[in-house]
């Protein structure tokens, strides 16, 4: 895919990428924060981004990236969402000793709890407390960080959350919760750093060809064909990376506080399309 957009100048702080595992099955499956690495440094971007214990597949993403645009800068740096309230502070602290300024953050890094039944109870309370500190807390504490280092010449924020907002997902309940906080969380950063001009978007996903989904995904694109997406498929990292890379392009910057659904369809889909054999 050519250049799209001109993000030269332009640096963006990424969270969670460089997940990545060669399967027999589907090929090469890399996680949403590559797709969004790879689009922004394409289209001109510098990048710091992190990862927790991927550290091959972010070194290679690295690699890759510096072979493709030599003249980007890019900062692999190692974050423990767990550990957040050290992490963070530390984290600031190499986007201003790195590149000075910054022009976006996208708190992308997650991950899900699947419980044994379909009922919340059986959720344990130390798997939930975990996962709303990954999900949550780590990227709330982030972005208040990065507003305050970013407000005195405006900037963008984009927060991956999920369809589980509209639509809950059996067997993650504390997974869709900390979607619903971060949702909140958008909320509250646009009505408040708007003045700053910090444009806050909130991005709902589908589901998407992911390690996080790779468990699943024989089923998922199963029920692709059986109607359960009306665009027939999952979706692709790079086109989550598509979006982002318009958005810090500053083509709408009149687009603040939305959230939007990036699911194929899956959250508007009629019923009557199923097919249930
Ligand atoms: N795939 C989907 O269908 C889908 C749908 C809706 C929303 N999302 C959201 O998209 C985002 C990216 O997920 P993905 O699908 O790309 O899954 P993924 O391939 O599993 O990537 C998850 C990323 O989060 C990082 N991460 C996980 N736990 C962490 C921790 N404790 N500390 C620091 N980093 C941590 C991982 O780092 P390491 O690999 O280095 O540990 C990895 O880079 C998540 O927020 C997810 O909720 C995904």
């Amino acid at each position: 895919m050519p250049n799209t957009y001109d993000l030269s100048g332009k640096t963006a702080l990424l969270t969670g990428a460089g997940s990545s595992r060669q399967t027999e099955e589907f090929g090469l499956i890399e996680g949403i924060g590559s797709g969004i690495a790879r689009i922004l440094v394409r289209n001109g971007c510098d990048l710091i981004f992190t990862y927790n214990s991927s550290v091959e597949g972010a070194m290679k993403l690295c690699e890759e990236l510096s072979a493709e645009a030599p003249d980007r800068k890019i900062v692999p740096v190692q974050f423990s969402a767990v550990d957040y309230q050290e992490a963070v502070p530390e984290l600031i602290e190499a986007v201003a000793r790195e590149f000075g300024h910054l022009d976006l953050l996208v708190n992308n890094l997650g991950t899900t709890y699947v419980t044994q039944s379909e009922i919340p109870h059986d959720e344990p309370a130390e798997e939930a407390e975990k996962l709303l500190r990954i999900n949550f807390h780590a990227a709330y504490e982030l972005s208040k960080r990065a507003c305050e280092y970013m407000q005195s010449r405006g900037g963008y924020l984009v927060n991956v959350s999920s369809c589980s907002v509209t639509m809950p997902h059996a067997k993650r309940p504390a997974y869709g919760i900390s979607k619903h906080a971060m949702h909140g969380m958008s909320n509250e950063f646009a009505s408040h750093y708007g003045q700053h001009n910090i444009k806050v978007l909130e991005l709902q996903l589908g589901i998407f060809e992911t390690l996080m989904t790779l468990p699943r995904l024989a089923f998922y694109r199963e029920a692709c064909g059986k109607g359960a997406v009306p665009l027939g498929r999952l979706g692709y990292p790079k086109e989550v990376g598509n979006l982002v890379a318009f958005f810090l392009s500053g083509g709408c910057d009149y687009m603040h506080g939305a959230a939007i659904k990036v699911d194929g369809g899956l959250t508007i889909r009629s019923f009557d399309t199923l097919t249930i054999e």
